[in-house]
């Protein structure tokens, strides 16, 4: 056995404890545990191992993956189509923010088409997970419910049940007391969470695992779980509202940066397919500063409202602030607004929202910032029917974005008759529909833009 120290927020190995990690520069997070010392270190042991199989690429045989769809298209979505039998998830995200609730609802669904499913508890008693069932109408025959925190307990469960899918909510709670590391801490949920997915990957099944994420954004515990597991998916969304974004991080099967939109209601969380709708239907008409900004989320587009307030600021250093948008391009693009068009922010304050706690990382939204916040500083509003997309670069000048067909569809899909986007994108969309020319607003400045949006 070897004793190493580990960042339980980064997942980096140092060789002695520390107050700080070197790596993330994070305080108080390195705990120290025990590693099995690497097999085959000793020159004996590795002349009794066979050779390595070694092939040629080409003549290797895959097998087609069948995955299981769960029925519940926004989670089968951000999945990547559905599960993969034998891969391992990790879903995070804030306490109460609905993972067990949609796991559960999970559950259901494939036990509905006759798919044994399990679900382990390990922080409620069965008795609140059948209440919460019965108030979101998830129970099932195939739906099997246990409790416990004893990982050779639950694997001896699973062994004999056979499920098709198992759901361990949460990874933080799991022990083993055949483990040297001491229960709870980073070492004891990396090595449980190892000897769950083995047995997944053997037996077959699929393995979900719950991971609750601190204040800052982080896993903390399970983040050291991200490299071993097949999918990372993370809840969004703030408590305050009723939608709830599923962002995959990480996917072997399938593309990461899908994004699945639920609602939670009083009997769990609902699927939102009309996207566009939830998130513009809380949307002020005519008020300066808001603006609708056609992204792309994964694979799907979504209409966003972004916002901005600009004032005069009170303070020796104006302030900047942002919501679900990075403050660092903030910060840029407001110095364009200054350079390229002379507009004088250097005395004001700007706070900038994406609206309905959704959060943007994609640079198309720069053009829908930059509007918003001169749209705000004169106080004057934009046509209700305008929604823009694109990128601007240091110059003021538009880059063009990914999928701009996509974008323009679904910004007329809901009315919006004008959009304004890149001259460079804009070529393609005409060919991609001809019909719709009148509707596009193609701009090579940063200041054709405003012009051409009326303000
Ligand atoms: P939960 O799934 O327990 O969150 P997590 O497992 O991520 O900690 O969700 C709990 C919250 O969701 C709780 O504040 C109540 C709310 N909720 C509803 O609004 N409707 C429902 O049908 C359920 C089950 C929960
Ligand atoms: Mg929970």
């Amino acid at each position: 056995m070897k004793t190493i120290f580990v960042c339980s927020q980064c997942g980096a190995e140092h060789r002695k404890w520390r107050g700080q990690c070197n790596e993330c520069k994070q305080w108080n997070c390195i705990t120290e545990m025990t590693q099995a010392s690497a097999a085959g270190a000793s020159g004996k042991s590795q002349s009794k191992s066979a050779p390595l199989l070694v092939q040629v690429s080409t003549d290797v045989t895959s097998e087609r993956i069948t995955r299981r769809l769960t029925g519940i298209d926004e989670l089968d979505r951000v999945f990547g189509g559905g599960l993969v039998p034998g891969s391992v998830a990790l879903i995070g995200g804030e306490p109460g923010i609905g993972k067990s609730t949609l796991l559960l609802q999970a559950g259901k669904a494939l036990a509905e088409s006759g798919h044994i499913s399990l679900y382990i508890t390990g922080e409620e008693s069965v008795a609140q997970v059948r209440l919460r069932g019965e108030r979101i109408d998830s129970l099932n025959a195939d739906l099997h419910i246990a409790a416990g925190t004893d990982v050779d307990a639950m694997m001896a469960s699973i062994r004999t049940l056979k499920p098709v899918l198992v759901i361990m909510d949460s990874i933080q709670t799991v022990a083993s007391e055949q483990l040297s590391s001491a229960p709870g801490t980073v070492s004891q949920v990396r090595d449980c969470a190892a000897l769950l997915a083995t047995q997944a990957r053997e037996l077959g099944h699929v393995l979900l695992l719950v991971g609750h994420v601190t204040k800052d954004g982080s896993i903390a515990g399970p983040r050291v779980l991200e490299h071993m597991v097949d999918t990372v998916i993370y809840f969004e969304g703030d408590k305050g509202h009723a939608h709830r974004l599923l962002r995959t991080i990480k996917n072997r099967f399938g593309p990461a940066g899908e994004v699945g939109v639920f609602e939670m209601r009083d009997n769990g969380l609902h699927g939102i397919a009309e996207a566009s709708r939830l998130f513009l239907s809380e949307r002020a008409t005519g008020a300066p500063g808001s603006l609708v900004f056609a992204s792309i989320e994964g694979t799907r587009p979504l209409l966003l409202e972004i916002q901005a307030l600009v004032a005069p600021t009170v303070y020796a250093a104006p302030k900047r602030s942002t919501v679900g948008f990075d403050a660092g391009r903030m910060a840029m693009l407001m110095a364009v607004l200054e350079r390229r068009i002379g507009l004088p922010l250097s005395q004001q304050d700007i706070y900038v929202n994406v609206a309905g706690g959704a959060r943007i990382v994609e640079p198309a939204a720069d053009l829908a910032v930059m509007l918003a916040v001169y749209s705000s500083f004169r106080e004057q509003p934009l046509a209700q029917q305008v929604a823009v997309f694109g990128e601007v670069g240091l110059t003021g000048e538009m880059r063009p974005v990914n999928q701009p067909e996509l974008r323009v569809r679904e910004a007329l899909r809901f009315g919006f008759s004008t959009i304004i986007l890149p001259r460079a994108n804009c070529e393609r969309v005409q060919q991609a529909m001809p019909e719709n020319i009148k509707s596009l607003r193609a701009v090579a400045t940063i200041g054709d833009a405003v012009q051409q949006a009326g303000l």
